[in-house]
């Protein structure tokens, strides 16, 4: 197997501390899937949870997510003064879940625990990610305490809006982990290494494409657009200017991105052709149908007098094949990368299937990924890296965050030669 290159390894949060404050809120749980990223991300995370928070998460589980050890109290290692010590040595300070009552003494200045004494003793960015009932987000105090804490430079993410604990819902949610995580490496990503595709022009497509057979009915797979979505909140970290082809996607999209609604996959394919004339950079990674349906225009009803239904289908165009063919006319993207999502079977496996695909799309980097490990939705990822001839140029494993960052360093690489 060829060395793996050692851009892909490289994580953007290597050697960062983060000092994770945890508050008194039901959604402190959530807490633990930012603590997992920012970890995934190579940060060396300090968790310090507030006396009542530890009713909901205990200080095991931080200890074993953070793998360092969790300090509760100004009265706990003494000898080395833990608030100064946290306090000081945080390249960044971030709070999941923040309560009304932490906005309302984070804007005073209180120092009477070792989180808030932390935090004054802090000097780098501080993020904070609400989670309280809409009538508590919304009340005056803490509408005056959140723009008094804005004013000071504080990046108080935007609630989320939907169910909250009880029967009500509304704006107070936690923003969701993935933002969160996102938040905080934006906050550090201010050196020059960080910013390497700093006026680059990225396309991504992202989900899954739809083909309508009736009114109602439409052939999908089951992508969900994570891993694309990854890719545009990593490229935005990096300095790129975003446009995300977003195929059927539900999940929140990265402000700061130009988004590009898309149904079918002949939507996507003008999409694609139209948002790469001045792209650097093409991603493909959506799920594309490979056969579309001439559509009813009224709801096919059963019938009992068939047996069955048949449907006509007719290939759709490759897009990424077409993409490729573009570029060697001399148009569109510099770079071009395409997904391989592959299954094993009795003529070759999953990575052989991928080579050969490698070979046949001809595009600059193919991220192969076996399925029979890792399933459409997962959260985590592993692709191996393969050049336009089929050969191991690298491979990254991780959430999905770490494997765009890897996909990244690996186009950076290639943008390079
Ligand atoms: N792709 C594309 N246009 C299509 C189908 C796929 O651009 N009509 C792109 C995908 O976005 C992905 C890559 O091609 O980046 C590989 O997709 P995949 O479905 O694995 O390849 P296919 O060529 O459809 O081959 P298969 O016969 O294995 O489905």
């Amino acid at each position: 197997m060829p060395a793996v290159t050692p851009p892909v390894s490289h994580r953007p949060l290597d050697g960062r501390r983060v000092l994770l404050g945890v508050t008194a809120g039901i959604a402190a749980y959530k807490a633990a899937y930012v603590v997992r990223g920012l970890v995934e991300l190579g940060a060396d995370v300090r968790v310090v949870p507030s006396p009542s928070s530890l009713e909901f998460v205990g200080k095991a589980t931080w200890e074993a997510l953070s793998r360092n050890p969790v300090t509760t109290s100004v009265f706990e290692e003494v000898p080395s003064v833990a608030h100064v010590d946290l306090g000081h040595s945080a390249d960044a300070v971030v709070v999941v879940p923040a309560t009304a009552d932490f906005f309302a003494r984070a804007r005073m200045g209180r120092a009477d625990d070792l989180l808030s004494a932390s935090l004054l003793m802090s000097r780098g960015p501080v993020i904070v990610a609400p989670a309280m009932h809409t009538e508590m987000w919304e009340h005056p105090a803490t509408i005056e305490n959140v723009a008094v804490l804005r004013e000071r430079g504080v990046h108080v993410i935007e609630p989320a809006v939907g169910r909250l604990t009880g029967q009500d819902s509304g704006a107070g949610r936690l923003p969701d982990p993935t933002v969160i995580v996102q938040s905080v490496a934006s906050a550090l990503a201010r050196e020059e290494w960080d910013r390497d595709l700093d006026g680059l022009h990225v396309v991504i497509s992202a989900g899954g494409t739809r083909e309508a057979i009736d009114p109602v009915r439409v052939l999908t797979n089951h992508s969900t657009g994570k891993q694309g979505v990854a890719l545009a909140h990593a490229a935005l970290l990096r300095g790129a200017r975003v446009t995300l082809i977003a195929a059927n996607v539900s999940l929140e999209l990265p402000t700061g991105a130009r988004i590009v609604r898309v149904n079918s996959a002949a939507d996507l394919a003008e999409a694609v052709q139209q948002e790469t004339s001045n792209a650097d950079v093409l991603v493909m990674a959506a799920a594309v149908s490979d056969f579309t349906a001439d559509s009813a225009d009224a709801k096919v009803k059963k019938d009992e007098s068939r047996s069955g239904l048949s449907l006509h289908l007719t290939e759709t165009q490759d897009v990424l094949r077409t993409a490729v063919e573009r570029r060697s006319k001399g148009s569109g993207a510099r770079i071009i990368v395409g997904f391989a999502a592959e299954t094993g079977d009795e003529s070759a496996s999953a990575l052989e299937h991928a080579r050969a695909k490698a070979q046949r799309k001809r595009a600059d980097l193919l991220a192969f990924n076996d399925l029979t490990a890792f399933a459409f939705g997962s959260d985590s990822n592993h692709v191996t890296l393969l050049g336009a001839d089929g050969g191991t140029v690298g491979e990254c494993e991780g959430t999905k965050d770490t494997v765009a960052h890897g996909i990244w360093n690996a186009v950076v690489h290639r943008l390079a030669e």
